[in-house]
């Protein structure tokens, strides 16, 4: 299928550069076209973006048979995708980036969560939590849906990513209480945070609050058990090294991560 051809390519780039790792795809179901960020996902119709996952075999290669639902990376040619952003993201109010998606549980479990599934089956390694609210409650803090549903229900055994800063904007204003936001945060299951800037800040109120039980040491095992995990089936501790002899294959399929989203959306556009 060409949207499996569509990931492969940026694959090899990818791991071209030495990263093993794309924060792709964006399986958003883009339910108001003023969102923003519809470009960079497929479509409206949630069928037509669970098909699109197809994107993750391409990145990540094809689970072997009876393996799948376990995070899968095949061999060094291949990278490890990202599902996200989990989840609703693109049902936000007015189509406003990073606000609340109102809808009820069967609306959210109908529309956006249905990728999830398929991403899962197909070994997708990490999935990333969304800026966005579901009813009210920031997804960077949602215990329910990324511990209870995620990664109990749905049995998704790689990591949790935040966005860039997104346990920032779990208070508002951004970062106003930040040893609250990295308890919510951790707290509801992420398990790698992205932090640009205030690491040390970060590294201090972690420890803190595993030192003081307020972050049970449980919670940090099974983050570390996940990283284990998607590090061991990238063979990242056979190969840790960037793979030289890749650097020919930079600049020769695709340019950038953005291409694959338009021409799948293309493709949805243009059955
Ligand atoms: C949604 O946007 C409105 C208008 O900017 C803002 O007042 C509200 O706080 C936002 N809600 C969320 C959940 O971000
Ligand atoms: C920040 O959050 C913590 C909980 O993590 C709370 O104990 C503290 O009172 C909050 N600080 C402020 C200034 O709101």
């Amino acid at each position: 299928m060409l949207v499996k051809r569509i990931g492969e390519a940026p694959a090899l780039e990818v791991r071209a550069t030495g990263i093993p790792y794309a924060f792709a795809p964006c399986i958003a179901v883009c339910r108001d076209p003023r969102w923003g960020h519809c470009y960079e996902s497929y479509i409206e119709d949630p069928k037509v973006v669970q098909s699109m996952t197809t994107l993750i075999s391409g990145l990540q290669g094809d689970v072997p048979a009876g393996s799948e639902g376990r995070p899968y990376v095949g061999g060094s040619k291949k990278v490890a995708a990202c599902a996200k952003h989990y989840v609703g993201d693109g049902g936000t109010f007015m189509g406003i980036n990073e606000n609340g998606t109102i809808i009820d549980a069967h609306g959210l479990m109908t529309i956006h969560m249905p990728a999830y599934y398929n991403s899962i089956i197909r070994g997708v390694s990490t999935v990333m939590t969304s800026y966005s609210s579901w009813n009210g409650k920031k997804m960077h803090a949602n215990h329910f849906l990324v511990t209870d549903f995620l990664k109990n229900k749905l049995k998704f055994w790689g990591f949790v990513i935040s966005d860039w800063q997104g346990i920032d904007r779990i208070t508002s204003p951004p970062g106003v209480n930040y040893s609250y936001s990295v308890e919510a945060g951790v707290g509801a299951g992420i398990d790698m945070i992205m932090v640009p800037f205030a690491y040390t800040e970060f590294i201090d109120d972690l420890t803190y609050q595993v030192k003081n039980n307020i972050i049970p040491m449980s919670r940090i095992n099974d983050a570390v058990y996940r990283f284990f995990r998607v590090k061991f089936t990238m063979g990242l501790f056979e190969n840790p090294y960037a793979d030289p002899s890749l650097v020919h294959e930079l600049g020769k399929h695709v340019s950038s991560q953005h291409h694959i989203f338009f021409l799948s959306h293309s493709i949805c556009q243009d059955p």
